[in-house]
């Protein structure tokens, strides 16, 4: 690895009290000195830091070189970890940024107010595409050969992805029985990676795969990783791209395990300090009521970063009495149905640095508000959705003024949880009721329904002539 990284790059304990550090070619999940988690962290004057935002502007010209492509890459001086030509690529982050009347509306917002971070559009379907791009590379500086992931879908076709397309490592995948969508299950399968699962949740999954990876020395890509929070970091710097460098007033990302929360707040606290932002926008983080961790321990039990040392006596009770009562997350919005996120303490930070809120919102807003999406946006799956329902509830609080600039973030695209979508739109009340009506979904005040007609041309024209 080449010297220049060594010097500019360097691993560190989150906790201000701890701060220990360790080099960047070292793999940790956890500070081996207390257990906290780690950030990548820069000494940026030994770095070649661009002095305006608009200076990658000149990458766009640029296009036949991948890493100028490559939406994480293109924005390398801001995530300077590995030596340039290790940078591992597959063409991610070619994402948009979308001003949606239709959503505005639904929201409560001013025409022009509401921007669609889509991130859909990445190879695997997901945002995980910008970490794992990060995470993949790192896993190659280190002589990775195998990488790990537990995954509820999105993160698991991300990795498998990265390994048939590069074929520097082979991937293995933990998931929970009867807890992985579909179409995020062929993923995995179609490229090639080995595919454990097991009796249990994406918690158990989570826990497991620490502790598979830790035994077998296979490097392990969740969002634990603090490489694969770096190449999350560039969502944001898109964004700003997309708004022609002016800073939006929120940014709304649904809460799961809590990686992007943490990487967008390590994005604006590094932007900020290197001045190439004048300030830093509010960051709201929407829990499925199902899968409430953040919101109960923010919102309720007045959790807070603290300077390093959030309370964990809340926290701990927390988990006794959700084990206690036997409480599991539950919510159609697969991709956040988690109960411990593992990146709690760096939210914590990313709330106190953006002056973040955190709210919760039920399936039935979830669902209502993909609806929207998809009639009046790029679709999405029901996970990125809550962002649309939890701006629509903090317009309606009064937080958000409705002539503030928001971004919602989609995090994946509309076809992971097709059955969600199909049970809402249908008009076959029994598949409604086995799978919404067992989350608490009684309506579906969007639903676009199918037209059933008779095999007969007149018939088809006749409901054609009559539907639109
Ligand atoms: N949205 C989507 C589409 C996701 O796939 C995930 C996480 C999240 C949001 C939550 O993001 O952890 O940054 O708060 N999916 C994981 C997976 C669990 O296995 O793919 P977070």
């Amino acid at each position: 690895m080449a010297i220049a990284q060594r010097e500019i790059a360097f691993q560190k304990c989150i906790s201000p009290q701890c701060a220990s550090t360790y080099g960047v070619e070292e793999v940790h999940v956890a500070c081996p000195r207390c257990g906290n988690l780690l950030d990548v962290a820069y000494a940026w004057e030994k770095a070649r830091v661009p002095r305006s935002l608009r200076e990658f502007e000149a990458k766009w010209a640029d296009r036949a070189n991948p890493y100028c492509f490559s939406g994480v890459w293109r924005f390398y001086e801001l995530l300077p970890f590995a030596p340039p030509e290790l940078c591992v690529t597959v063409g991610e982050g070619q994402t948009l940024l979308h001003a949606s009347e239709g959503v505005a509306r639904y929201v409560g917002l001013r025409p022009g107010r509401l921007f669609l971070q889509y991130e859909g559009m990445n190879p695997s379907g997901s945002f995980k595409d910008n970490g794992m791009s990060a995470a993949f590379t790192h896993a190659r500086m280190t002589g990775a050969t195998r990488a790990a992931c537990a995954s509820t879908g999105n993160t698991s076709a991300s990795l498998a992805l990265y390994c048939s397309a590069t074929r520097l490592m082979k991937a293995v995948i933990f998931v929970g029985s009867g807890k992985i969508a579909y179409g995020k299950l062929s993923q995995a399968l179609d490229y090639g990676a080995l595919t454990v699962q097991i009796a249990g949740d994406f918690d158990d999954a989570m826990a497991r795969v620490q502790e598979v990876s830790q035994r077998l020395g296979i490097y392990l890509v969740n969002s634990l990783n603090p490489f694969r929070l770096e190449g999350q970091k560039t969502i944001m710097y898109r964004v700003l791209e997309g708004l022609r460098w002016e800073v939006p007033d929120w940014i709304v990302v649904p809460g799961g395990n809590l990686g992007n929360s943490s990487a967008f707040g390590k994005a604006f606290i590094e932007l900020s300090q290197l001045g190439l932002i004048p300030r830093i926008p509010r960051l709201a983080v929407i829990n499925a009521a199902g899968a409430n961790t953040l919101y109960r321990l923010v919102e309720q039990e007045g959790l807070r970063w603290n300077g390093g040392a959030p309370r964990q006596d809340l926290v701990c009770s927390f988990y006794a009495q959700m084990d206690a009562q036997r409480r599991r997350a539950h919510t159609i919005a697969s991709a956040i149905e988690i109960n411990r996120p593992v990146n709690l303490p760096k939210c914590l930070r990313a709330l106190e640095a953006c002056q973040g809120v955190v709210r919760e919102v039920s399936d039935q807003e979830i669902l209502d508000a993909k609806a929207q999406v998809g009639a009046g946006g790029l679709g999405c799956e029901p996970a990125s959705a809550a962002s649309v329902a939890g701006t629509k509830l903090l317009v309606s609080e009064g937080v958000i003024g409705p002539d503030q600039r928001v971004v919602c973030v989609l995090t994946g695209h509309q076809l992971k949880d097709p059955d969600a979508t199909v049970a809402y739109h249908t008009t076959d009340q029994e598949l409604f009721n086995k799978v919404l009506g067992s989350r608490g979904v009684r309506r579906a005040a969007f639903a676009n329904r199918a037209v059933a007609v008779a095999n007969d041309l007149d018939e088809i024209i006749k409901a054609i002539q009559l539907y639109s």
